[in-house]
């Protein structure tokens, strides 16, 4: 294992030894290749530099306390990048091509797989871009898919507590219609402005509203949303929101654990009545939301505790990431290892 202070990761990149990839040419997939080099040497006029014309996924890795490395739901990121890569006319690597790809990365990076006891893990970036010269507006004949790894977190350095969010009441993330339900490039250049806003103003994220009617509850910054009351977990579901693995996981547990689950319309107002939210995704698996600012109404909304997340919140967290980490069984069928 490398001499890492894991403790002192935050999820940001280090460089690890080998990343590997894939080209699309000709009508098909060439042979996994592995590559020592952090750089790409693409073509200027590559479709992904002028259009946009790129996915991308992210998944992580754990060591168990036995040693073996588990990956989480690497068949559901799979899957949603051929649905992401459908929508903006590209070639997707198909299931087994990605999850070859994701476990070859993981096996050369293994020395960079954090130790049990660090509370951290491997993320792994699987991405798609669309190159070769062209210069019309059209989709790319050749592509390159690459999976590079980095250790990250644990995400939270000052423990599993609630931040302060603010509705975003100015600008949108997706289009009614658009991209917001597929995992592409650019959903996250058109959030940075309001995310650099919202930091500016002292929060840690933005919540989307729909973009349509600006009534409901969108997207959590780069996370699902969810609130829960009255033992029942409720969380939007729309075209505009990217379908979480992490929230379809927490979903599972939660109606494991006796909780009535809800997937539907959140109106702005209904936001006051929960006693728990969060935003949950693959970097975090929970980010608990304890208030959450209208810069319209001037309204403050305090959601449970504002210093410590909810219990429901905390045993999600907690059951969730005992089955990333191998200390419960895994009764879904969602590890895989890597030998
Ligand atoms: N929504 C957005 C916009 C995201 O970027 C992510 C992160 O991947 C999620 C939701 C959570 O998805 P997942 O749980 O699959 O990581
Ligand atoms: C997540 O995994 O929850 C994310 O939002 C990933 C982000 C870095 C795109």
């Amino acid at each position: 294992m490398k001499n890492i202070d894991w403790s002192s990761l935050g999820f940001g990149y280090t460089k690890t030894d080998y990343n590997v990839r894939c080209h699309y040419k000709d009508g098909k997939w060439g042979a996994v290749e592995v590559s020592d080099s952090e750089m790409l040497s693409i073509h200027m006029s590559s479709t992904c530099l002028h259009y946009g014309q790129e996915a991308f996924e992210g998944l992580k890795a754990f060591r168990g306390k036995d040693g073996r490395i588990r990956v989480f739901r690497c068949e559901e990121n799979a899957k949603r990048m051929i649905s992401s890569a459908n929508y903006v006319m590209m070639k997707a690597p198909p299931v087994a091509l990605f999850t070859e790809a994701v476990n070859k990365a993981i096996r050369l990076n293994e020395a960079y797989v954090p130790p049990y006891e660090s509370g951290a893990s491997l993320y792994i970036r699987p991405l798609l871009i669309g190159i070769g010269p062209q210069m019309g507006v059209a989709p790319a004949k050749e592509f390159l898919f690459v999976v590079f790894v980095a250790p990250v977190g644990p995400y939270f350095k000052a423990g599993f507590k609630p931040v302060k969010a603010m509705l975003e009441r100015k600008y949108d993330r997706a289009a009614p219609n658009g991209t917001g339900h597929v995992k592409v490039g650019g959903n996250y250049a058109a959030g940075m402005f309001s995310t650099h806003e919202a930091h500016e103003k002292g929060y840690a994220l933005s919540i989307f509203l729909d973009s349509k009617e600006k009534r409901y509850i969108d997207e959590c910054g780069p996370a699902n949303f969810f609130g829960i009351k009255n033992d029942t977990y409720v969380t939007p579901s729309a075209h505009t929101i990217l379908p979480s693995i992490t929230n379809d996981s927490l979903m599972t547990l939660a109606k494991e654990l006796g909780m009535t689950v809800e997937r539907r319309k959140i109106p702005v107002e209904e936001l006051a009545t929960f006693d728990e939210a969060g935003g949950c995704g693959t970097a975090a698996v929970i980010s608990p939301v304890g208030i959450i600012d209208d810069p319209e109404s001037g309204q403050r909304i305090t959601v449970g505790s504002p210093d410590t997340a909810g219990p429901w919140s905390t045993k999600l967290y907690n059951h969730l990431r005992s089955i990333q980490y191998g200390d419960s069984p895994d009764t879904f069928g969602w590890v895989t290892f890597v030998e």
